[in-house]
């Protein structure tokens, strides 16, 4: 979901509800300079020192064992850089070939209709859903069993994280765009929860050409309402008992699914972003529930206030079940007749099958609740355990590590059991938090009931795991984990093993202060869109982490790309040396390709539209530690000056970053999955034309975009969130 400053959905997104008292990174770097400051002079030395010491154990590519003769890394991208566009538009190198494959409200099934795109539209259970986010790839054999090297069909699972709505509506699937006032008409509610979830389509490539089986019997939705069932230490725990589970084994659906990842199993996993937004609590509800109630806390921390509004109103359609739910105020006898701890019941990693689905999805508690972006995995090694990183996006949160308990056994790859492979490894392990400290270096700290500062947090008092993983942002302020810059999607780079995290921007970066500038995000600065000045840390950045081996608690780190537009002050703010042929603002979407290594890079952004649409990079990085210390002086109104020391990777050139794809207006690029062969890469187009006007939705000559009809898909005008297919017209593996 991009940031707009005057959207009127701004108050939903990107909430900062961390008023925890934990030091923040300016703090941390406060020491981390002091102590620089003596060694100074030799102070890259001294990093690199500190990098030398950690030495990456070499892992093995999964991708390089299994298809020896048609992968291997690359060490220069092969295409020529595409220009910033403002068109409304896919644009891709010279070579490609792109297919639109699967767009909001195509049909799931043989019996549900042609999708007209006029508002009448019925019955989105059984249709494509809306804002196509995180996906992956699950092979098939020519003959449609699970074959996980499958290249020419294969089932996609993906995340409809949201819709584009204007005050309460979502106003492209309704005929006069709907009612942007409550109550809202039960109707109109139903369709708007129904294009929520997450698909699983089967696509096949036909002579070339990608597109999507309406009959599949793989092809599925899982929506707000799929009952889901509760995983790991929160199951069964008090603070999940609602009217639809007393039991607290099981609850109702995922929503507002945002990045994505998959299993060393086979198996897709979704995380569960924005969901506070969906929810309603009455004015009152503090007072019932008692200011002082652990339970108010945390609806605190999780920024749920008493009396805001909920992003549709969905809680005021009517009296049934599906409706009531969305309201989370204390309003029974007691918590088995109301739904006060429905909005604890969402905020997971989910697990699913796309292979099987008659299996509900399984929410893995284990992993922590918070505004999950995506999941990545360390490249597993047998014997020892499975490690997976998650970032929460919104504003001074918090980076995470999962640890599991059981180790890995190889043969748990090839498994039809898959979900239950997932119990195995993702229902017991341990949760850490990212600690970076002032030497370069970072540690990730625990978060149970083992570690006495969690057990002893006096703002909370945790009784038991249960409760750790169900208000984890909680337990990490108690260990003073380090405020981090919204961490979007990370990514485990497949030739050294290194983490990526892209952070993606904050306007309210500042010089001094709580969100005072510091070595992680060292950047201040006004960048001008159109006429309006923009300030803070605009465009974002990517930062990675070294590890000797996944399970260690120790990391070093530097920052690998800073997002800038390619005229902007080397020294202050294009510190990566970007150029037109590679320039981006606000980085989100990170995924490496396990057959070339190419690291693509998608932008969800609202600071440099007045020049471009939203793009993909294709990158070759390096390591952490290839590049240098560098420092930056901010002066201050009265003169004395701010000097921060930064770790800067060595700076990207044409070879190794370039522009590969723009999408069309009002779009975010996100979303990514290949074949195994490297050869196809698909890619999600989310919310072209968010920025149209409701009163607008008649008026195609004034909407935004008209894509992907102007491509040639579908009826009508409206724009759609789809998914795209881009092959090379050679036959070649992409960006080779
Ligand atoms: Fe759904 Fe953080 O983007
Ligand atoms: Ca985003
Ligand atoms: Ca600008
Ligand atoms: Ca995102």
């Amino acid at each position: 979901m991009t940031e707009k400053a005057q959207s009127p959905t701004d108050v939903f997104n990107n909430e900062d509800s961390n008023n925890s008292n934990n030091p923040t990174f300016d703090n941390v770097l406060q020491a981390r300079l002091s102590r620089r400051s003596v060694l100074l002079g030799s102070a890259s030395s001294a990093f690199a020192g500190v990098m030398g010491t950690m030495g990456l154990a070499s892992i093995a590519s999964p991708a390089m064992a299994a298809k020896p003769t048609t992968s291997g890394f690359i060490e220069a991208l092969g295409f020529k850089p595409v220009s910033k566009s403002l068109a409304d538009s896919i644009v891709v190198p010279e070579g490609y070939n792109v297919n639109i494959v699967y767009a909001l409200g195509d049909p799931l099934n043989a019996k549900t209709p042609a999708f007209k795109n006029d508002g009448t539209d019925q019955h989105f259970e059984h249709r494509a859903g809306d804002h196509h986010d995180g996906m992956g790839w699950f092979g098939l054999s020519a003959s449609g069993k699970p074959d996980t090297h499958g290249d020419k069909r294969g089932v996609i699972a993906m995340n409809h994280e949201a819709t584009t709505d204007e005050k309460l509506t979502s106003f492209f699937i309704h005929t006069d765009g709907g009612k942007a006032s409550l109550p809202r008409p039960a109707v109109e509610s139903d369709k708007e929860m129904m294009i929520h979830g997450i698909s699983v389509v089967e696509v096949q490539n036909k002579s070339g050409q990608w597109s999507y089986l309406q009959s599949s019997n793989y092809n599925r939705r899982i929506t707000p309402m799929t009952e889901v069932s509760i995983h790991g230490p929160a199951r069964g725990s008090e603070h999940l008992v609602t009217k639809f589970d007393p039991k607290a084994t099981k609850s109702r659906g995922t929503i507002n699914n945002c990045g994505a990842g998959k299993t060393p199993w086979n198996t897709y996993v979704s995380g569960e972003e924005n969901w506070r937004e969906y929810f309603f609590r009455d004015a009152q509800d503090d007072e019932r529930r008692g200011k002082k109630d652990k339970s108010v806390t945390a609806l605190l921390r999780y920024g749920r206030k008493a009396g805001e509004a909920s992003r549709h109103g969905w809680e005021s359609a009517g009296n049934e079940d599906r409706f009531a739910r969305w309201n989370n105020s204390d309003l029974g006898n007691s918590t088995t007749e109301d739904y006060r701890n429905e909005m604890n019941t969402f905020g997971y990693i989910v697990e699913v099958d796309p292979y099987n689905p008659q299996l509900s999805l399984r929410k893995r508690t284990a992993l922590g609740r918070f505004a999950h972006e995506n999941c990545c995995f360390a490249t597993p090694v047998a014997g020892k355990p499975i490690v997976a990183y998650m970032g929460d996006d919104s504003r001074n949160e918090y980076m995470y590590k999962f640890v599991s308990k059981a180790v890995w056994d190889p043969k748990d790859a090839h498994s039809n059991n898959r979900l239950n492979v997932g119990d195995k490894y993702l229902d017991q392990g341990t949760l850490y938090v990212a600690k970076f400290k002032d030497d370069g270096t970072g540690e990730w700290l625990e978060l149970s009931m083992n570690n006495p500062i969690v057990a002893a947090n006096p703002d909370f008092e945790f009784t038991n795991n249960a409760e750790v993983m169900i208000f984890t942002r909680l337990a990490a302020d108690a260990v003073n984990a380090t405020k981090m810059d919204r961490p979007e999607w990370g990514g485990v780079n497949p030739r050294n093993g290194e983490v990526y995290f892209t952070l993606t921007n904050n306007s309210r970066r500042t010089v001094d202060g709580e969100f005072g500038v510091d070595a992680a995000n060292p950047r201040y600065y006004t960048d001008m869109k159109g006429k309006t000045e923009n300030k803070g840390n605009v465009n974002g950045h990517i930062l990675r982490l070294a590890e000797a081996k996944p399970t260690d608690t120790a990391f070093k780190w530097d920052i690998y790309l800073f997002g800038a537009q390619a005229d902007a002050d080397v020294s202050k703010v294009n510190l990566s040396n970007l150029t037109d042929d590679n320039d981006i603002s606000s980085v989100d979407g990170l995924n490496f390709s396990s057959n070339t290594g190419i690291c693509w890079i998608e932008s969800d952004d609202a600071a440099y539209i007045d020049q471009t649409n939203c793009m993909m990079l294709a990158a070759i990085p390096g390591k952490v530690g290839d590049g240098s210390n560098q420092t930056l002086r901010y002066s201050r109104a009265d003169g004395s000056e701010k000097i921060v020391n930064t770790q800067v990777g060595k700076a990207p050139n044409t070879t190794t970053l370039k522009r590969f794809l723009v999408g069309p207006k009002g779009c975010e690029i996100t979303g990514w999955c290949e074949t195994p062969d490297g050869k196809t890469i698909f890619v999600n187009i989310q919310h072209p034309g968010e920025n149209t006007k409701m009163s607008d939705v008649n008026n195609p000559n004034n909407f935004e975009s008209q894509w992907p009809a102007n491509a040639g898909y579908g009826p009508g005008k409206r724009p759609r969130s789809a998914t795209i297919a881009i092959t090379k017209a050679d036959g070649g593996r992409i960006g080779t």
